[in-house]
């Protein structure tokens, strides 16, 4: 699965990339130490490097702690790379299609100003519990849904058990 980014700016001779912010890891030459002998003075392979055209970043599953109940929500990780190479602290980042308004999320965590747009109230809602911006919406309490597994893991915390003890007695057990 893939999406294309397209990367634009207003004025090409003047544009944020802030490459240093959004460095990673080069698995080539200096993973095994090797030498560049192509440069004038030969050195080590460079460990970090710009990422290239192709970014690949898991999708948002069902059991991240950042999952909603969305059909097209992007990752955390994604947009943190595309805020910090294209803002500053203290920009102002606009979504004019947040959905689960990941945009905005990280925004407020690396410090930009944001505004997100957003049509449908059940995103909205989201938008607002994952800001912290309010408690309620119309009148109805903001809550994240609980999953499956978190109420089987709630369930299984209120079962009680009998297990027979060494002596001969029934013990109550709560796990
Ligand atoms: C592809 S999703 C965005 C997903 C988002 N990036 C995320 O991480 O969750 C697009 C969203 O834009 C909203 N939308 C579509 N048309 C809109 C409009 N005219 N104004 C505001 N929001 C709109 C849809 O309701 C949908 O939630």
């Amino acid at each position: 699965m893939y999406e294309p980014i397209l990367f634009c700016v207003k004025d090409k001779n003047n544009y944020t990339f802030n490459t240093d912010d959004i460095l990673v890891e080069a698995k080539s030459g200096a993973k095994r130490k090797l030498i560049d002998y192509r440069k004038a003075v030969p050195t080590v392979y460079n460990s970090e490097k710009v990422p290239g055209n192709v970014w690949e970043f898991a999708r948002v599953r069902y059991r991240m702690d950042e999952y909603e109940n969305y059909p097209t929500q992007k990752p955390i990780a994604l947009l943190e790379r595309i805020l910090k190479a294209s803002s500053n602290e203290g920009d102002l980042v606009m979504d004019p299609f947040s959905g689960t308004f990941t945009t905005c999320f990280v925004a407020k965590e690396l410090g930009r100003n944001f505004i997100g747009i957003e049509l449908q109230d059940e995103y909205v809602k989201i938008g607002l519990r994952r800001l912290q911006l309010a408690k309620e919406f119309k009148g109805e309490k903001l809550q994240k849904e609980i999953r499956t597994f978190e109420t089987e893991k709630l369930a299984a915390a209120h079962t009680l058990q009998l297990f027979e003890g060494s002596n001969g007695k029934y013990i109550h057990s709560k796990h």
